[in-house]
């Protein structure tokens, strides 16, 4: 099957969805951070990952054909996009009965169809996120990534 991981990053998820799939699948991995997608280029030549190939992009104009994939998932990208555009875009490149998963662990950022569903932070998560985020924007500065 083939499937994308859009806004793929460093490219972890894409080479666990290579091992997990086999050789006979296809991955592609899709992000506009040029840094990014160099890095995980890099990361799955050194794994002989031959199944995986990574494309710039902007997930809200992936360039793959209409009705082309098996599957699109995310993680950690539907907060930094307008929701339904996103949406719609993974929705244009899947095949009929194709499956769009979408990851998020943003709780300031959620998508925005059912706030009132949606359970309060606590004072730990705000706690805990602050620390994270201190530390991503440190990594972000010394990596020359993160721009988006
Ligand atoms: C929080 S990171 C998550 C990366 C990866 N999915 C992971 O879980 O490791 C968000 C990613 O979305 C990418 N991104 C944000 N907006 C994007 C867009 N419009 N098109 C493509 N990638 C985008 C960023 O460059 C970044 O790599």
């Amino acid at each position: 099957m083939a499937v994308v991981d859009v806004g793929c990053g460093p490219g972890a998820i894409t080479r666990k969805l290579s091992s997990w799939l086999g050789n006979e699948s296809k991955i592609i991995g899709i992000d506009r951070d040029t840094t990014f997608i160099n890095y995980a280029k890099e990361k799955a030549r050194k794994q002989n990952m031959y199944n995986i190939s990574y494309l710039e992009g902007d997930a809200l104009k992936l360039p793959l054909e209409d009705n082309s994939v098996d599957a699109c998932i995310s993680h950690t990208v539907i907060e930094h996009v307008p929701n339904k555009e996103f949406l719609l875009e993974q929705k244009r490149v899947c095949k009929s009965k194709g499956r769009v998963s979408v990851m998020y662990a943003r709780p300031d950022k959620y998508i925005k169809t059912e706030p009132k569903l949606l359970p309060k932070q606590s004072e730990r998560e705000m706690e805990l996120l602050d620390k994270l985020f201190k530390g991503t924007d440190e990594m972000y500065k010394k990596y020359n990534v993160g721009k988006y």
